[in-house]
Order: structure tokens, then sequence, then C-alpha cells
């Protein structure tokens, strides 16, 4: 038996099948190994030597991460999705009858990611076994790239964990960790990785003739009290026609009906559960091959594809190595400071030491840093022992001690030049000469920072965004002295912290908020010309944004906004001033969430109510009109789509594609629509350029288009 991507051992009557896909450093599936694992299957159904089967990986950290996602690019038709997804079925179902109707047990081991087909894969077996690694996660998270799971996901899992936490699941793509999922049922035992092939072994010899349940079903699930009144209200009909009804609104609430995989997924799993599993296949070969050529499905994976690209993009061109970083200094504990120290230690394992102003503010830092350590310890993604550890490397301090041993420094203090000027002469004074330091500014230019700097090589930006734990982008900004050391020091310690990194061109706004200003000045102009603030932020949610330009002009503060707003008005002049709009809220006294006093009513507790139907006399608006959604989101998209085109043309960006991951990840650009680039391909750029002259025409020079879309409208190449 000839096989490429498997290896296979038979022991004492149990074949020991290891997958380990040639010349890849994951597993994937995909037709490239469907001959090697037909072949796997029928060896196993017709050796009567073999009782039983383990079914497990070769590779580290890694049992089958899911789908060749290459391989979803060479579909052009429906059909010839469809078609794959039939063949799968097939293959699962083979699998799945080794043991209802061979008699021979099968145990998946997993260790590492079990995700999308992978864990399709795995419910194909009569057991599953999971280590209690940290790498080890159990998903389907296939609607995050816009397709549902279709081999069989949709049809075994809610049958193993029930139709609401399965649903929970496949809506969400949310994946759960070991002990989570033997809690849901989802695997049978969780083993230290060492024990994994013995115990595995030792369960499919145990279970040698027991008659197979098929289906994916293990009988100790089954017994868990929750599980059954689950399971009791989730097969009386009207229950399930509750259930079903709740996790659609739910999804929509969250999706706007923008997102049709998570729509077609649920609909798979109903059909499955109402007209059983035969049915459910073919919804889900249906429904695979229609979302595999939808353009939601590929601007989704546009984007994943482009984030796992800068996974080993370094930002530089030359072979410059990084400085090992070990030791940070933060200055500043704040908001954006104590979350740059979360991540330094968390997510980095850097020692960080952070400085304050008082010892109020180094109180404020400590206790930042030892609640999310205390989160991750609750969500079990460390022990106690490894939080304690974890906390013992973060420490502060309202002197500078400390700092003379720091391989990076990263500054989050005010957002102010002279200040952030003066630190930096300060730690010039204390730190290695090949030490680099990094300003968190969100608008001020790295070049006026680093004006008096003795090093400015050394000098860049490193701009997080808020909050910090959670979002996944870090822009990286050079001034023409940074050298690439310091820029591949920031780049390489920004992907320990486990962000997404482009590296940008200094400048006013950087790429992130300079293309954000135009958007926020639209949305005034709109205030202006008579629209309501609900409706701007409505129309902006309904297109994709998960909020509107109004709300997030509140939660980043009034003063913050105008503030940079300011910054870059003086240094782009008309082109890209708003109405004069902010000055009459700060006089009202209106900064927004953090004083209770903005676009909207906040109550005691800071909870957001209704608009604040006085902002409009604030502004000295008069009465509003009715203005259609279409015309508002085409603005305010187009203003922001043109200002990103600006960033291209003049090498702020080095790519269309970090563009589109700065719009997505930093901004919360539509990921569906795969950035403002991918977007204008989507349009055509002739027609994007059309649309820009139609509104400058209309409403003046603002709108008119970069020379870069008008250069790609005349070409007919695309951007990305
Ligand atoms: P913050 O006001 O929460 O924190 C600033 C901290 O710096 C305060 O705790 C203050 O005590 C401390 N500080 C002031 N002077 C200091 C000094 N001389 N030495 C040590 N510490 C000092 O402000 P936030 O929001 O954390 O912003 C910090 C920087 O990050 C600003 O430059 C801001 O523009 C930038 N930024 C903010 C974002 C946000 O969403 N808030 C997003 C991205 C960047």
């Amino acid at each position: 038996m000839e096989l490429t991507h498997f290896s296979f051992n038979v022991d004492d009557g149990i074949a020991v099948v290891l997958l380990d896909r040639a010349e890849e450093p994951v597993n994937t599936i995909g037709p490239a190994i469907f001959d090697d694992f037909n072949t796997v299957v029928e060896r196993i159904e017709t050796d009567e030597s073999i009782k039983a089967v383990v079914f497990g990986s070769a590779k580290r950290n890694n049992f089958l991460a899911g789908a060749d996602i290459r391989f979803f690019d060479t579909i052009t038709e429906a059909e010839e999705g469809a078609a794959v997804i039939r063949q799968l079925h097939t293959l699962f179902t083979r699998i799945e009858a080794l043991h209802a109707v061979h008699d021979k047990p099968v145990v998946m081991a997993i260790d590492g990611a079990c995700l999308g087909g992978g864990l399709e894969f795995a419910l194909t077996g009569s057991m599953r076994i999971a280590t209690d690694n940290r790498k080890t996660q159990l998903g389907q998270p296939e609607v995050q790239l816009g397709i549902l799971p279709a081999g069989g996901g949709t049809q075994r899992l809610p049958k193993l964990v029930g139709i609401a936490t399965a649903l929970d699941m496949i809506l969400t793509g949310r994946p759960v960790r070991p002990h989570k999922a033997r809690k849901i049922g989802l695997v049978d035992e969780v083993v230290p990785r060492e024990v994994l092939y013995e115990v595995a072994k030792r369960r499919a010899s145990e279970s040698i003739g027991h008659l197979g349940e098929g289906g994916g079903s293990s009988f100790k699930s089954f017994l868990a009290p929750t599980h059954l009144q689950d399971l009791a209200l989730e097969q009386n009909p009207v229950g399930r026609r509750m259930l079903f009804k709740k996790a659609e609104e739910a999804m929509l609430e969250k999706t706007k009906g923008l997102y049709p995989a998570p729509q077609r997924a649920l609909e798979a799993v109903k059909i499955g559960i109402e007209q059983g599993n035969a049915a459910g296949y073919e919804a889900e070969a249906t429904f695979f091959g229609e979302l595999i050529i939808s353009p939601e499905s590929k601007a989704l994976r546009g984007i994943f594809f482009a984030s796992q690209m800068k996974k080993h993009a370094t930002g530089i061109s030359s072979n410059a190595e990084p400085k090992q970083v070990s030791k940070v200094g933060v200055l500043g504990g704040g908001l954006m400071g104590a979350g740059i120290a979360t991540v330094s230690a968390l997510k980095a394992g850097a020692t960080v030491r952070i400085k304050e102003v008082d010892t109020n503010g180094v109180e404020h830092a400590l206790r930042h840093v030892s609640r999310q350590i205390a989160k991750q310890v609750t969500r079990r993604r460390m022990t106690s022992f490894e939080g304690e550890q974890t906390m013992n490397k973060v420490t502060a301090t309202t002197n500078w001690s400390g700092f003379e041993n720091a391989d990076l420094v990263i500054e989050a203090v005010f957002e102010s030049l002279e200040l952030k000027q003066d630190l930096l002469g300060q730690v010039e004074d204390l730190i290695e000469d090949d030490v680099v330091f990094a300003s968190n500014t969100s608008s001020l230019p790295i070049s006026q920072i680093a004006a008096d700097a003795r090093h400015p090589e050394r000098v860049l930006g490193m701009h997080y965004f808020s909050p910090v734990e959670k979002m996944p982008l870090l822009e990286v900004i050079v001034t023409d002295d940074t050298d690439d050391r310091a820029t591949v020091t920031a780049v390489e310690f920004g992907k320990r912290q486990g962000k997404t990194v482009i590296v940008v061109k200094d400048g006013p706004g950087f790429y992130t908020t300079r293309i954000l200003v135009p958007y926020l000045n639209e949305a005034f102009f709109l205030l202006a010309d008579g629209a309501s603030v609900e409706a701007i932020d409505e129309a902006m949610v309904n297109w994709g944004f998960p909020v509107g330009p109004l709300l997030l002009t509140d939660e980043v503060g009034i003063d913050v906004g105008a503030h940079i707003v300011k910054i870059m008005r003086d240094a782009f002049g008309d082109r890209i001033a708003g109405p004069d709009m902010m000055a009459g809220l700060i006089e009202d006294d209106r900064k927004g969430r953090k004083n209770g006093r903005g676009f909207y009513l906040y109550n005691d507790k800071g909870e957001r109510g209704s608009v604040d139907d006085s902002v409009y006399k604030a502004l000295g608006l008069g009465p509003r009109r009715v203005l259609t959604e279409t015309e508002i989101h085409g603005r305010i998209v187009s203003a922001m789509i043109n200002e990103a085109a600006r960033c291209l043309e003049e090498g702020v960006l080095q790519s269309s594609l970090d563009g589109d991951i700065g719009a997505v990840m930093g901004l919360g650009f539509p990921p569906f629509r795969g950035g403002p680039f991918w977007w204008v391909d989507q349009v055509g750029a002739a027609n994007m350029v059309a649309k820009l002259d139609g509104l400058t025409e209309m409403y003046g020079e603002r709108f008119a288009p970069a020379q870069i879309l008008r250069d790609h409208a005349e070409s007919g190449k695309p951007l990305r």
C-alpha cells in the first residue's frame, strides 16, 4: 500500500493511522489527499487482522487544521464546489461506517488544531480523545471565510453536542478548548500529550465488540444530565422551533443580513434535523457551491490570506536582523500603556517595566495587567502558576529605574508633542545606542517626535488600537531616518504580541488615522446637510461597519477627535477639512461617553441611550430632513476610499494589501467587502472614479479622485 500523506501501522490488531501531509507545514484536507484517504479506509475495511483504528497526526500541534483553502480559489462554478463536497461526504460516511457497519471502532486522537474539515473528520469517529495541550482547539470556523461546515459538520455536530451548542459553534466560528469540549460532550476524554496514543489504543481495544452507533455518537457524553435536559427540549418540535428562531434572530442582529454564510449554515442544520441526514448533506453540498463563489467569501478569504502572508513579512526589503527583545520599557500606564504592557508580558513573554507619574498611575497600570491575566486563568488558557509567573514579569515605577536594561521602549503618555519629545530625550540618556524607541501616538508625525533625537534611526511609531488585548492590528510607522533594524525589531515584537503588523511611512495620521478623518468629516458634512445622527450611524452599520461614525466619535472622545482633525487640517489644508462643528460641541462641554455628553444620551452608569436631540442646537443646526442610506454611505465610504488611494499613491502604504488589512483590522471596514482596495476592484476603478467625479461636482474638490484611481480606471488593472 503506497501512501504519500499517511503513515499506517498495525499493532496488536489496532491500525494507527497518522496524517502527515507531504511537503506541507500543517495538515489540511482537500481533493489532493482523497485518493490516499480512500486507500486507507479500504485497507481498514478489508484487512481482517485490523479490529480497531486510531487516527491521529504526525505533525506537532496540528491534528487537521481544516480545508486546503488554496484549493477553494480554483473553484469557479457552484456545481464544481458541490461535487467536491459530495466526494468528501462519501469518504466521511465510509469512515463512520467502519464502526457502525464493519464493527471496527475508530478513536480520534487529537493534539493541536482540529478545525473545520478537521473537526468534521473527527466527528466521524466512535470516540474522540484530546490532549490538554494549549494548542489543542476544536471548532467550525468556516463562516469566518464566508462558507459553511460542509463536510457533515452541520449534521453530525448537533447530534453530538445538541442543537443549541452546535449552532453557537457553527454560527460564531469560535473554537472550544479541550476542557470545554469535554464538558459539552464533543470529546470523551482529555489527557496529557505524552499518553495520547497509549490511551487512544487502549480505548480502541476496549471498544472492540461494542456495537458502533455511528453518527459520531459517543456513549459517555449523552450521560451528562444538562445534556439530557437540552436534548429533551430539542426533541420537542415546539422547543426546537423556538431555539432556531432565537438563534436566527441573534445571528441577524450580528450580521445585519450582510453575511450569507451563517444563514445558510443555520438552514443546513435545520434541514438535517427536520428532513434527515441525506437532505442535510445535500443542503451542505448545494450551499457550499453557492457560497464558495460568492463575493463575500472571496473577500473574506482575501483578508485571511493577506493576514497569513503578514505572518512571514518583515516590512523591510533588506535582510537586517531584529534586535532580540526580552525587556520592554513602557512609558505611561494608562488605557493604552497598560494594554501594551499586558500583551508584551502575556503574549510576547517579555519582562515589562512601566513608568507612571505617581503611585495612582502605577496602581492603575498593575491592576489592569493583573485583571487581564486573571481572565486568562479563569478561561483556563493558563494555569494560576503560569499566571503568577507572568504577573511577576511586570513591574511599575515612578522613576527611571530599570529602563537602562530595556531592549525596546514604547511610549504611551498623553498626546502631546512636547511631552513625547522630552521623554525621548530623557530615555536616550539612559538606554544603549541600539535600543529602539517607539511612540504609540495616534496622530503626531514621528519625525517631529524624533526631531531632536540623538539617534533618529531608532525612533519609530508602534500604533496600537484600543482595546490593545483585543484589536488585531499594529501599525508600525517609519520615518526617512528609521533604519531597517529598528523597523524589523518592532515588526517581530509586534508579531510576538499576537498582532498583524503593517509598516507604513510617517506622515500626519499615518494610514489608519488619516483615512478615518475624511470618514468622520463626511459624517459632519452630512449633519450639516440635514441628515440625522441616527440616519448616519444606521446607514454605516447597515453597510457593514461595527459602529457608525458619530457613535465612534462619542467613544473615542469628541475632544480627541477634534484634536486629530486639527492636526490633519494643519497638514493637508482644506482638502481634508470638515465643517467646523467640533468646537461648538466642546463649548457645550460634550466630550462623548467619558463625560456622558455627546451625540447620544448616557445614564449615570455610562450606559448609552438614544440620540441626544439637543446636540443639533449645540451644533447650530436646524431641523432634519431625510437623506437616503445610499447617499449617506456613498459619500462617507467614497471619502475614506479616496484617501486610502492617496496613501497608496504617496507610498505611505507599502501595498494595497496592507491598506486592506489596516482598514479591516484597525477600523472595522466591513471584512466581507475585503477592504478599500479589494472593494474598488469589486465595483471597478472606472465606476469608482465616475462616482467621485459626480460627488466632486455636487460637493466640491474634497472628492476629487486620487490619480492612482484614474490610472487604474484607465488600465483596467486591479488594485489588489
Ligand atoms: P491615558 O490618558 O489613558 O494614558 C496616558 C498615561 O500616561 C496616564 O496614565 C498618565 O499618567 C501617563 N503619563 C503622562 N505623563 C507621563 C510621564 N511623564 N511619564 C510617565 N507616564 C506619564 O491615554 P491613552 O488613551 O492611553 O493614550 C496614550 C497615547 O496613546 C496617546 O498618545 C494617544 O494618542 C495614543 N493612542 C490612544 C488610543 C486610544 O484609543 N485611546 C489609540 C491609539 C493611540
